[in-house]
């Protein structure tokens, strides 16, 4: 089958699209036929095995796994024999290991159902990115009906559904994005939008969540824009150095969280079988829809993990294959 490679951790140009045998599945394994696979940062974090604290998990020298790629939309195409909630034919969305190929192998807790009224492309664009979102608002951030709630880098993969499903969730949502996105973050439901370019947003009101998956700000600035009892969630940042990448900000801020009155928190957000559901069920009634902002073949991942590395993707990236 077709894939890309990549056997050490560097830039994308690392990456060769090669054939490679297909994945051997286990008995309690699912082999997924590969329509469409999602892009999010930390592909970028997985390629280049930066910053450094990834590769404990992710392999010390090279990547454990050398296909990249997480986030996948296909079809079953066989299943091991302890497998009964899939049957080869159905169409399915989640996370598989390395996606970008032709077939990835997965488990079932980690696929749901496709929603019908959702392409493949939309579909993978949906796991990483919304799983966040929701556990970001829902779990960290206990978001409440009636709530004012800001979400910065509204107009990102994350932040594109955060908004909607903060609007979902009943509250009322300020967008944070630059001038050329507002329309796109007022027509996801946003109440209200702040240009970043133009306006500060620790200037105006306080709100009981902020969501922030830009990175660009200090945990100082973000808690300025926090009710003296809200809650602060920090999503990621690409901004920070090989040690920490962006992760400092979410060290100080549960390190202080215990000793002030707002509540600052993190999250690492794994897409798992309950989240999915509850994620299918708001696109099946169209409750939050994925943005997508470009598509690239599966040859052409390298160019697509590039244009997402700059920081300023309208939605989501995703690869067809
Ligand atoms: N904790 C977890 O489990 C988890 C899971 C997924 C992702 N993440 C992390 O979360 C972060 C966001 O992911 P993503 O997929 O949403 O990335 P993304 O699609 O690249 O979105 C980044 C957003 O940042 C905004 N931005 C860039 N510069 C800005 C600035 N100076 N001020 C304000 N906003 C700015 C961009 O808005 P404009 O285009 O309008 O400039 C863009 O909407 C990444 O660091 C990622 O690694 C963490």
């Amino acid at each position: 089958m077709k894939a890309i490679v990549q056997d050490r951790y560097g830039t994308a140009d690392l990456s060769q699209f090669m054939d490679i045998d297909k994945p051997k599945i286990g008995d309690r394994d699912i082999l997924v036929r590969v329509a469409a696979a999602g892009l999010d940062p930390g592909i970028w974090h997985l390629m280049t095995g930066r910053p450094y604290p990834v590769r404990m998990g992710f392999g010390l020298r090279r990547p454990k796994t050398p296909v990249l790629g997480a986030d996948t939309a296909g079809h079953v195409e066989a299943v091991g024999r302890n497998v009964t909630r899939f049957a080869p034919g159905d169409e399915v969305f989640g996370v598989c290991k390395g996606s970008f190929a032709e077939y990835a192998r997965t488990t079932s807790d980690k696929l749901v159902s496709k929603p019908p009224n959702l392409t493949f492309e939309q579909a993978a664009a949906v796991p990483t990115s919304a799983v966040t979102a929701l556990r970001g608002l829902r779990d960290t951030g206990n978001i409440q009906s009636g709530q004012r709630v800001l979400i910065i880098g509204a107009a990102g993969g994350v932040g594109t559904f955060a908004v909607q499903i903060a609007k979902a969730y009943g509250a009322e949502v300020t967008g944070v994005c630059s001038t050329a996105k507002t329309d796109l973050v007022r027509a996801l439901g946003a109440d209200d939008v702040i240009d970043y370019l133009h306006q500060d947003f620790a200037d105006g009101s306080r709100y009981d969540l902020v969501l922030d998956t830009a990175g660009h700000r200090s945990l100082s600035h973000l808690r300025r824009a926090i009710t003296p009892r809200g809650r602060l969630v920090i999503v990621g940042s690409e901004v920070g150095g090989r040690l920490l990448g962006g992760t400092d900000r979410q060290l100080r801020a549960m390190l202080l969280s215990p000793f002030v009155g707002q509540k600052l928190g993190t999250l690492v957000a794994m897409a798992n079988q309950e989240d999915l559901e509850t994620v299918a069920d708001l696109l099946a009634t169209d409750a939050i829809t994925p943005v997508i902002d470009r598509t690239y073949t599966l040859g052409r991942v390298p160019e697509a993990i590039r244009y997402l590395h700059d920081g300023h993707a309208r939605g989501k990236v995703v690869i067809t294959v």
